[in-house]
């Protein structure tokens, strides 16, 4: 089965609103208990018109000292349940956005590096930042707006069932009103919508350029590009800034909207039942409790407006938060994927076609056959898959036709950690982390004693280099291992390989900045050793890799040559010209 090594993402077909919507699906009980606890907590707020209505025609109009005691106690035992749920939401509210955060971030950590290589080469680190930052916004959303929102859906539903009891007509009058309240267009809400996911677009822009300034601030120093910088940042900002303006404008708009719409439809019904009070027809009492809780309609489809323009930025972070957790990773373990107990025999590229990207294939058909247990060197001009190949054989990217068979398992078979914890590799590139010389070597392995460390450091050539800092093996490097040479932090990548005893060492240019003497005597000891069974060496110092048992001349036309030195001196006229072109390099640089 040929697999794409682009990652799927999610289907979307239907409403991206009701696709974030089912994502709370989880977290429904919890969003439940706080829609009940904010209902509760708005009794008193429902319960309170009533009261004066009571008040009014029961006890006052009346003077009735018995009805005014009783409706007095009645309404201090709703206040103080209203209160006490109030208080009781608000700690769990906290407790809840706290629990999800702790979720959704764990989720989202999780799933992100299982993402394939492909997915970071379209989406930067700024941006994946960004994301995680708007994990805030999302458990905030999900605890304490979402159940706010359906509450006040609940208590406006129950205001008006409440008034149409009280009396039909106003009740009556303010449905023939009640499009007055929503006369603000669908229009500006689409637009909200779409300014919404433009400064999401923005922010993440202002993330990814500062962050990206930061990473390569020598080059900008070096360069004295600070000014540029600095430009192309305030850039962003402003348009940031602008966006916000704009929304602001959009969105001050819509509540004046509502406002006016819903104070002119108050206006007409106050009116309305002054009319029916002078009739004869409606009591003080009633009309000054529907009129409260109409008021209170106001009120809540107000703060419609303004809740619904945080829904829409919020909605814009979860639907972009759904889009990492739910993109699966095209490179995963099959169902039936085995551990496989060793490296043995060989490496198998059969008919393997494979390219970055479809349509630029870097191998056609490509058929090797890479000896394990063996010293194996691969060579060729620049771009030609060396780098590539390794990362096939470590199964960073799937062939889009062909397989890969390591000991005789198709290399989709076999479980990825298993493989992986097979294979070590050492790149150009060193990747170490702001920890200290031993964390960085020792990372991941859960032991790794003294004696095992400062033999790395010696196979290395280190051992004397950290003997001379101060604090040794417990040196921090800092960011970007700023203090060693380039040279010493591909030791120390090389050093954090060879600890993990792997059946089969990668190495992609991984000596590159270390002096040729250095160079020759740490493979010497890696081959001597016999540290490692199994060893693919990339070079472009031709030299290094020379004496490897085998090696395989990539020429960059699709073809490979494949033999000992010797033989390729001998067979392969583009493998001739190659070294010899690289002994005239060298030759050329004695003379200067
Ligand atoms: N991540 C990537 N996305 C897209 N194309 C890539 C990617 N990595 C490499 N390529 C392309 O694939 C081809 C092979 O690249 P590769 O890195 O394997 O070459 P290489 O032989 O290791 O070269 P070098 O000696 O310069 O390291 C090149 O044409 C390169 O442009
Ligand atoms: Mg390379």
């Amino acid at each position: 089965m040929i697999q794409s090594n682009k990652a799927a993402l999610p289907k979307n077909n239907y409403p991206k609103f009701f696709q974030s919507l089912r994502f709370f699906l989880p977290y429904r009980r919890r969003i439940i208990l706080l829609i009940g606890l904010e209902i509760l907590s708005a009794a008193f707020l429902l319960a309170g018109p009533y009261f004066s209505k009571f008040y009014i025609d029961k006890a006052f109009l009346n003077k009735n000292m018995a009805a005014f005691l009783k409706i007095t106690i009645f309404g201090a035992a709703v206040f103080l349940v209203s209160s006490v749920a109030t208080l009781t939401r608000d700690i769990i509210k906290k407790k809840s956005s706290s629990r999800i955060k702790i979720n959704l971030a764990g989720k989202f950590i999780k799933h992100l590096f299982s993402l394939d290589l492909s997915f970071f080469q379209s989406h930067s680190i700024g941006e994946n930042f960004y994301r995680i930052s708007d994990i805030d916004t999302i458990s905030h959303f999900i605890a304490e707006d979402i159940p706010a929102l359906v509450a006040d859906l609940f208590k406006l539903t129950a205001i008006f069932s409440i008034s149409l009891f009280l009396d039909y007509r106003l009740a009556a009058a303010m449905v023939i009103l009640s499009p007055f309240f929503f006369l603000q267009s669908f229009k500006i809400r689409k637009k909200l919508r779409s300014l919404y996911e433009e400064l999401w677009k923005s922010q993440i822009k202002l993330s990814k350029r500062l962050q990206e300034g930061l990473s390569r601030i020598l080059v900008i120093k070096a360069f004295s590009l600070e000014r540029l910088q600095r430009y192309a940042y305030m850039r962003f900002l402003i348009e940031n800034i602008r966006l916000s303006l704009k929304i602001f404008r959009w969105s001050t708009f819509k509540s004046l909207a509502t406002n006016i719409f819903s104070r002119l439809a108050y206006g007409m019904i106050a009116l309305y039942g002054g009319w029916l009070i002078i009739k004869g027809s409606l009591s003080l009492g009633t009309y000054t409790a529907a009129m409260l809780y109409i008021g209170q309609i106001g009120i809540l489809l107000e703060g419609f407006a303004s809740r619904f323009e945080y829904f829409m930025q919020k909605t814009v972070a979860v639907e972009k938060f759904l889009e990492i957790v739910e993109t699966t990773p095209g490179i995963k373990d099959s169902v039936d994927a085995v551990v496989i107990p060793s490296l043995s025999r060989d490496i198998v590229f059969d008919s393997v076609t494979f390219g970055y990207s479809a349509d630029r294939p870097v191998f056609r058909n490509l058929n090797l056959r890479i000896p394990l247990g063996k010293w194996v060197g691969i060579a060729g001009p620049s771009g030609c898959g060396k780098t590539t190949l390794l990362n096939l054989i470590l199964r960073l990217y799937e062939p889009q036709a062909g397989r890969i068979l390591i000991g005789g398992y198709d290399i989709r078979n076999i479980k990825m950690d298993s493989l992986r914890e097979k294979v070590a590799i050492a790149t150009q590139e060193p990747l170490l982390f702001d920890l200290s010389i031993r964390e960085n070597i020792a990372y991941g392995l859960s032991f790794l004693s003294d004696e095992g460390l400062y033999q790395a450091l010696e196979v290395v050539r280190a051992g004397g280099f950290v003997k001379t800092l101060a604090q040794g093996i417990h040196t921090n490097i800092g960011e970007n291992a700023a203090i060693l040479s380039q040279g010493y932090k591909q030791r120390i990548a090389l050093a954090r390989a060879i600890v993990r005893n792997p059946e089969l060492l990668l190495l992609d240019e991984a000596t590159s900045s270390i002096d040729s003497q250095s160079e020759e005597g740490i493979f010497r000891s890696l081959r001597r050793e016999r540290a490692v069974k199994s060893t693919i060496v990339i070079s472009h110092r031709l030299f290094s890799i020379a004496d490897a048992d085998r090696i395989f001349f990539l020429t960059g036309t699709g073809r490979v040559e494949e033999g000992t030195h010797r033989e390729l001196m001998e067979k392969s006229n583009e493998y001739r010209e190659f070294f010899q072109a690289q002994l005239q390099e060298q030759a050329g640089s004695l003379r200067v």
